[in-house]
């Protein structure tokens, strides 16, 4: 029987943040690690997904090989036989099979989701892009493709977990055994052996999540900042006038987003940290103890970074390109198939 694949995909446009790291990078690496040769694991860079919003397309090449570098120095072994990297753009499949799921897409559906609302709202209403409006649809190819049944991804992107279920559903319904249909959220979340959903806040305005596209430099630690001057960013974290440390993300929610990176890069239960900080009133303490987990994560993951071997990871990934070009080819040609376009 073939593997069950975990897949996840960071896109190219600007710097990683640690956002992307605790929220989609360390727990497919973590399954990595421990459930080496059990499941199929593909990385990817959904490089089409990266102009959804204005960009410099000057960098966005090696942006994308960037973002692959990134992946081997968080920790992806890419030596692992069951391990995938590839580009989307490389695989013309995701194209096209988005085409398809867009024609079975209501316009109401689509128009629902929250992260092209926000989006929207971001670049403004005269800059808004029918590639912004259809990219959870691509997200859905891009899981559909490769029969991925685990997704890990932060809060965000849940919305579009979603609604590549309800596709994958509602094809399966009309046509027959298509696609394998991804676990819903709260399996995926057991499955990464977290207990909740991660969405990593501005450590400035912590009611808005930490995102790359959001002009935002003090509230956002980039994974190529230095690991001072990410502490720095850590210290001087918008807190509250509370004077007690709780984990409430309504009342205070600077100080729980700083608990939340604690748990996280600890590698600890929320439950526990909570339970070690709760009632504490030495909002700097918390502050310097998540400054120093960060500052070492910065300082072990750009130093992996001088380690990548480039030649090696190209090697990897164009075979790689050619291995998940087939898997996605099959799952498409099934799908042409389905609605007519082939014989079937
Ligand atoms: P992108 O590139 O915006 O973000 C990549 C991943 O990082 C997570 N993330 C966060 N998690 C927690 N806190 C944050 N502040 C934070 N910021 C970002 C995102 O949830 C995401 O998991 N559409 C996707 C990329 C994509 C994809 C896919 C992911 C395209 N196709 C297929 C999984 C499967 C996106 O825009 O991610």
């Amino acid at each position: 029987m073939s593997k069950e694949v975990i897949l996840t995909g960071i896109r190219s446009n600007d710097e990683p943040t640690l956002g992307n790291l605790l929220g989609a990078m360390t727990p497919l690496i973590n399954m990595q690690k421990e459930r080496a040769g059990e499941y199929q694991v593909n990385m990817f860079v959904p490089d089409l997904h990266s102009f959804t919003t204005p960009i410099d397309h000057g960098t966005l090449y090696q942006n994308t090989i960037r973002n692959l570098k990134y992946f081997v120095a968080a920790g992806l072994d890419i030596n692992e036989p069951n391990t995938f990297i590839y580009r989307q753009s490389y695989i013309p499949a995701h194209a096209e099979l988005t085409w398809i799921l867009d024609c079975f897409t209501g316009f109401g559906e689509a128009a629902r989701m929250v992260e092209f609302k926000d989006k929207s709202k971001q670049v403004g209403d005269d800059r808004v892009t029918v590639g912004l409006f259809n990219y959870p649809i691509l997200m859905a190819a891009d899981i559909l493709l490769y029969g991925a049944k685990w997704v890990p991804v932060g809060d965000d992107q849940r919305q579009h977990l979603e609604l590549t279920r309800d596709l994958a559903i509602r094809l399966n319904n009309r046509f027959g055994d298509l696609f394998v249909v991804p676990e819903p959220a709260d399996k995926q979340l057991s499955f990464s052996e977290r207990d909740n959903q991660v969405r990593i806040r501005s450590l400035r305005t912590p009611e808005k999540k930490m995102s790359k596209s959001v002009e935002d430099p003090a509230g956002t630690i980039l994974l190529k900042d230095k690991p001072e001057e990410a502490a720095a960013k850590v210290m001087a974290a918008t807190t509250d006038s509370v004077g007690v440390i709780n984990f409430d993300w309504e009342k205070q929610p600077g100080v729980t987003n700083l608990l939340q990176i604690l748990a996280l890069t600890t590698r600890q239960p929320q439950d526990k940290v909570n339970s070690e900080w709760s009632g504490k009133s030495s909002y700097g303490e918390l502050k310097a103890a998540v400054a120093a987990e960060v500052k070492s994560l910065l300082s072990d993951f750009q130093e992996k970074l001088t380690q990548v071997d480039k030649e090696a990871l190209m090697r990897k990934l164009e075979a790689d390109e050619d291995a998940m070009r087939k898997v996605a080819e099959d799952t498409l040609r099934k799908v042409q198939k389905a609605v007519g376009l082939r014989p079937s």
